[in-house]
């Protein structure tokens, strides 16, 4: 027995596992075939935390029979997609099987007559709009790595990504799942349907679970029509201050909701250019923000690029580029895409944060990051999705801090910059999740009764907390 009486694996177990997926899909005893299943893309290896057995299913049967029999032993099951997040959502926090869902990798219909597609969990999120280009559809999610990550862990973590300021986040797309509970029992929820109140809105709560609550084997998403024209614009600023105090007035003002209203600083831009041998207008900029804008014709996107260009330069942006053709509008995506792979090849050693504030507080919140990281002497790049209030900063450790120091410092300056989000009405948390990376820290955004509530809620659906153990709560 170990940790909360959870059972280590045998070799039966194994050969229990082999008998429902097939041997070549269970890796067990075997620390370098595992080692890539112990972390996801968060830099700290400290989060990471080695599997016992890496299971991979082909169906929702294999699934179930998996859990089922995890169930009756009561061994951790930890659902994994991609491995593209970024808390520790995919990681086996306290061992036993990783569920790797990669194998279940179909698109399963495109229906043009609801406008909807059903897909399972392993599906690479931008090959469903691949799939959907020539019927002028998308699903419009758009996770900053949706070339990697797959639709499984989108759901599960709720992405987020750089379009929420229009199309919002995952949760609004999904209206039915599939999941097998941690007992081995599949449920159907909701459906092709664009309104349900039948009973408890399962369905979104299970979206954004992080995996804690049920296994996603199927999800079917609502899509919208592929805009027919768009432009994004380059707006340029002296500096941080600057940038971000145009954000609550573009939305304020311009009277028009835009697509993305993107952050990027200075030492982000560079990384991101740096890293891809890009170059991008204005790249030596201070601080620059990425508007998109779409609309029916020409005529339209000129008008709405017009009106948030306007506002930009009001409110004291230095110049304003605009771009309407897709090599550049992909070039300008791209380097904003990659910034966080950058910083990271740049800077290995760091915390990279996503707290969202309400959006009028988003100059409140940059001016006391400043003042954060100059008091506490560390630099903290941010970039991010300034338009929903949810910003990247991205700690990095100095040379010069030892590991002892690093540890200890790191989890004081998460601590103010947490405080900070909350006391400005925020949360710890837009888009990446809890997971094991945040746990500790939940208690800064929720009352002791609200925790106590979706723990009751946990082990309704999970009695035996065999499903991603270790997350989400403090223990
Ligand atoms: C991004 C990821 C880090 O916005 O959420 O680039
Ligand atoms: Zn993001």
């Amino acid at each position: 027995m170990k940790a909360q009486g959870f059972a280590l694996m045998e070799g039966a177990d194994a050969a229990a596992l082999e008998a429902i997926v097939g041997k070549r899909n269970v890796i067990f005893h075997d620390e370098e075939r595992l080692e890539p299943f112990s972390h996801d893309e968060t830099a700290e290896r400290s989060y990471a935390s080695m599997p016992e057995a890496v299971v991979r299913p082909a169906s929702t049967a294999e699934v179930s029979k998996v859990m089922a029999y995890a169930s009756s032993r009561r061994i951790p099951v930890t659902p994994r997609g991609a491995g593209s997040g970024l808390s520790g959502g995919c990681v086996p926090a306290m061992g036993g099987i990783v569920l790797s869902l990669d194998r279940m990798n179909a698109i399963l219909d495109i229906d043009l007559e609801n406008l909807m597609v059903v897909a399972q969990p392993g599906v690479v999120t931008n090959s469903i709009n691949e799939a959907l280009k020539k019927h002028g559809l998308w699903f419009a999610g758009y996770p900053m790595s949706l070339e990697t990550c797959f639709l499984g862990g989108n759901v599960a973590e709720n992405a987020g990504g750089g379009k929420a300021v229009k199309y919002g986040v995952t949760s609004r797309y999904v209206t039915g799942l599939e999941v097998v509970l941690a007992s081995g029992e599949v449920l159907r929820l909701g459906g092709k349907l664009r309104k349900d109140v039948t009973g408890y809105d399962l369905v979104h709560l299970l979206v954004g679970s992080e995996g804690t609550l049920a296994v996603i084997t199927e999800i079917t998403l609502s899509l919208m029509p592929v805009p027919r024209r768009k432009a994004v614009l380059l707006a340029s600023f002296a500096g941080a201050a600057e940038a971000i105090g145009a954000v609550p007035r573009i939305i304020r003002e311009a009277r028009i909701v835009p697509t993305s209203v993107e952050y990027m600083d200075r030492a982000s831009i560079l990384a991101s250019c740096g890293y891809l041998n890009e170059s991008i207008p204005y790249g030596e900029a201070g601080a620059m923000l990425l508007l998109e804008v779409e609309g029916e014709g020409n005529d339209e996107v000129f008008a709405n690029y017009s009106a948030i260009g306007g506002v930009c330069e009001a409110a004291g942006a230095q110049s304003v580029y605009v771009a309407d053709n897709r090599t550049t509008m992909e070039r300008i995506w791209n380097v904003r895409r990659n910034i966080a792979e950058a910083l990271k090849v740049r800077s290995p050693r760091q915390s990279l944060e996503d707290v969202v504030v309400p959006t009028a507080a988003i100059p409140a919140f940059m001016e006391g990051l400043l003042s954060l990281a100059a008091e506490e002497g560390v630099q903290i790049p941010c970039y991010g999705h300034a338009g929903d209030g949810n910003l990247h900063a991205t700690v990095i450790k100095p040379g010069q801090w030892s590991e002892e120091e690093w540890a200890r410092r790191l989890h004081h300056i998460l601590e103010r910059l947490y405080r900070l989000s909350n006391s400005l009405g925020g949360r710890i948390s837009g888009e990446h999740g809890i997971g094991n990376k945040r746990r500790d820290f939940i208690g800064i955004n929720l009352d002791p009764a609200t925790i106590a509530l979706m723990k009751g809620i946990k082990a309704v659906f999970d009695p035996q907390a065999i499903l991603n153990p270790g997350k989400i709560f403090p223990e």
